[in-house]
């Protein structure tokens, strides 16, 4: 069975993941620091844990060995974890933006590393194939400035050269590595800030090329796709799951 690590899969978008993964029949392994809406899940063929660790500080990456000692090996790791700061560059403090650093790229910076480490096999002819996958969650704020988000942004564009890197490392040792940009995705955040504002709500719809806002499982769709066999020639790909937004309108 294909076992699977999500940080950050208790809730929002990644709650979607933990779900299409186990549809699939995989076991999913969620790291973070609450349960969160794990129990609204249905029990799916696949096999669900959760590991509680504070992905905070930057460093830890023990979640990872235990997984692989109890599983015997980690297929794909999907780094989800993530938290916005809606401030303009003027009003982020260091250590604001030092926070915000450490949840979205340090924490992940590390962990690519750890499963390289971990799942990587050394290959003499440099065929070495198929050993894991990561999918690493950015955003659309990784291929544009939006507005107030200046420490979130560097964050977000700093995933993309972070993929591109471990794409072309961890390839001699087996393992791919490709990042997902979410654009404007119905949650219950977006919805929680947007039902107060309806008029921008219509705006950013009519910005959108596809006109409708993003589903979490679509997003679930592409990060399933990256990890699996299905793109197994796929790697160091910025996937963006926008709409079109990216693009132009
Ligand atoms: N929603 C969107 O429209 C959108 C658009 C573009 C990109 N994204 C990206 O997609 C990812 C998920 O976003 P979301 O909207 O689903 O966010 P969310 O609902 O706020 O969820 C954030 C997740 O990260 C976990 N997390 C946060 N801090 C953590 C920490 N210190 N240690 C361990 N886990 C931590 C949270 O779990 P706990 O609180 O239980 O620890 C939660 O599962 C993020 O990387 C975000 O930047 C989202």
């Amino acid at each position: 069975m294909r076992t699977v690590v999500i940080t950050g899969g208790n809730k929002g978008l990644g709650l979607a993941q933990t779900s299409r993964f186990l549809e699939a029949g995989w076991t999913v392994h969620v790291v973070s620091r609450t349960e969160g809406d794990l129990g609204t899940l249905a029990p799916g063929p696949g096999r669900l844990e959760w590991q509680r660790c504070d992905l905070g500080d930057g460093s830890d990456t023990d979640y990872l060995d235990q997984v692989c000692s109890r599983e015997g090996g980690i297929s794909a790791l999907v780094n989800n974890a993530g938290a916005h700061l809606k401030k303009p560059v003027w009003e982020v403090s260091p250590a604001e933006f030092q926070r915000v650093l450490d949840i979205n790229i340090k924490s992940m910076f590390a962990a690519c590393g750890h499963f390289v480490r971990l799942q990587g096999r050394d290959s003499d002819n440099g065929e070495a194939e198929n050993c894991g996958a990561i999918v690493n969650i950015s955003s659309m704020g990784g291929l544009m400035a939006l507005p107030s988000a200046a420490a979130y942004v560097t964050a977000k564009t700093g995933v993309i050269g972070l993929t591109r890197s471990v794409a072309v490392d961890g390839a001699s040792r087996g393992i791919r590595c490709n990042a997902v940009c979410p654009g404007f995705i119905d949650t219950d955040m977006t919805r929680a800030i947007l039902e107060k504002d309806p008029a921008r709500r219509e705006r950013i719809e009519r910005r959108i090329p596809s006109r409708r806002f993003g589903l979490p499982d679509d997003v679930a769709n592409a990060v399933h796709f990256l990890a699996s066999d299905e793109s197994r020639y796929v790697n160091g790909a910025i996937l963006p799951v926008d709409g079109g937004y990216a693009v132009g309108f």
